[in-house]
């Protein structure tokens, strides 16, 4: 399995919206909601002044200071400064515990995704975050996918989440991870495997309870002003459902060596073999990836990735990183 960076990076401020979940979330400590080092500096500062040139009565409208207070807050600095260091402790040590995490995650995904697993496992990914609606900030990487796994749209699914979840349980034993957490750095494990780039992935996505609206997922009969507004409702833009899309170059719809993750995608694309009426050709992609190609703004980016596999790498693994983000809700530091 190709080398994965581990990397912690603090979520999103507006995506620290608890929401019920079998995963114990993070409580901030008691102890560090005091006030911070900044308020108390401006405590001291306020009650400093006033009592110099007011009398003691603490009538003042600001803070009713007199001598006795202003001690009593400068004697407490020692004291929440200390708190103070506690809160970069507590942080470092969270980024810690998530680089440690990751790295179990790695290890029980790489005894169970195979490269032959790899496009279900990727796929499974698109299946739990292309739920997302940006108006609605509905559906998204949520885990919720293991609730799904009934719709005609997720067929051939329970396998991946089956394989999953035996990771899953490994890793439970050790550190409790979300479904939602799990799928992310497993498509990106995939990737990674079958030879694609390497995608940092943040933890820290609550799961869901109960399973996404229905009929959110594109279909492959979609057209691409279809396809685009589809993925624009989800906050992708052209480029990055063309960039996204180049994930069907693993497994079995044609597109060059199935256990590879390369470009071959769009150099087949603009081949359009299934205008061939001899025989496999003809059977190569979706209607949906054919739909591509006859879109001049896809097309403009299909000859880009064709001609430059880094490009399409660098640009499939921040939309990747996008993608799993979508609607994610995060625990609280
Ligand atoms: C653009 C809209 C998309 C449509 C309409 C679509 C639809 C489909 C369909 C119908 C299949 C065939 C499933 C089967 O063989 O039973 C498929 C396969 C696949 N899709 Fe998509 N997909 C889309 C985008 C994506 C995205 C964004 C990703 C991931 C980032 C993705 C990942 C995959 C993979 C890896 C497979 C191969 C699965 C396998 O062979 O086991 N797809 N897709």
């Amino acid at each position: 399995m190709g080398s994965l960076t581990v990397s912690y990076t603090k979520p999103p401020p507006f995506c620290s919206i608890p929401s019920p979940s079998p995963v114990p979330e993070f409580k901030f400590p008691a102890i560090l909601r005091g006030p911070s080092h900044s308020t108390v500096k401006f405590r001291a500062k306020a009650c400093v002044f006033p009592a110099t040139d007011v009398d003691n009565s603490g009538d003042n409208g600001y803070c009713g200071s007199n001598r006795r207070r202003m001690l009593i807050s400068i004697s407490a600095l020692p004291f929440l400064f200390r708190l103070n260091q506690s809160v970069d402790e507590y942080c470092a040590k969270a980024a810690e515990s998530d680089a440690s995490t990751y790295v179990v995650i790695k290890d029980e995904l790489g005894k169970v995704v195979t490269k032959a697993k790899a496009a279900g496992v990727l796929r499974l990914v698109f299946h739990d975050a292309g739920t997302y609606e940006k108006d609605e900030n509905s559906g998204g990487m949520n885990g919720s996918i293991v609730y799904e796994l009934e719709r005609p749209e997720n067929a051939g699914l329970k396998k991946s989440v089956k394989i999953l979840a035996k990771a899953k349980s490994e890793v439970d034993a050790v550190q409790s991870v979300s479904w939602a957490d799990m799928i992310a750095v497993a498509g990106a494990e995939a990737v990674s495997l079958c030879g694609g780039p390497t995608i940092p992935v943040t933890l820290g996505r609550l799961d869901s309870l109960e399973p996404d609206a229905e009929g959110k997922l594109p279909q492959e009969s979609l057209d691409a002003p279809g396809l685009k507004q589809c993925f624009q409702r989800k906050g992708l833009s052209t480029q990055e459902l063309v960039a996204l899309s180049g994930a069907h170059t693993l497994g079995g719809k044609g597109f060059g060596n199935p256990l590879v993750f390369d470009n071959s995608y769009y150099k087949i694309l603009l081949e359009k073999p299934w205008k061939s009426s001899s025989g496999m050709s003809s059977m190569i992609g979706l209607p949906s990836d054919h739909a591509l190609v006859e879109d001049d703004e896809c097309l403009r980016w299909i000859k880009i990735y064709a001609e430059d596999q880094n490009k399409f790498f660098n640009d499939f693994k921040t939309a990747y990183v996008k993608l799993v983000n979508s609607g994610a809700k995060w625990r609280s530091l």
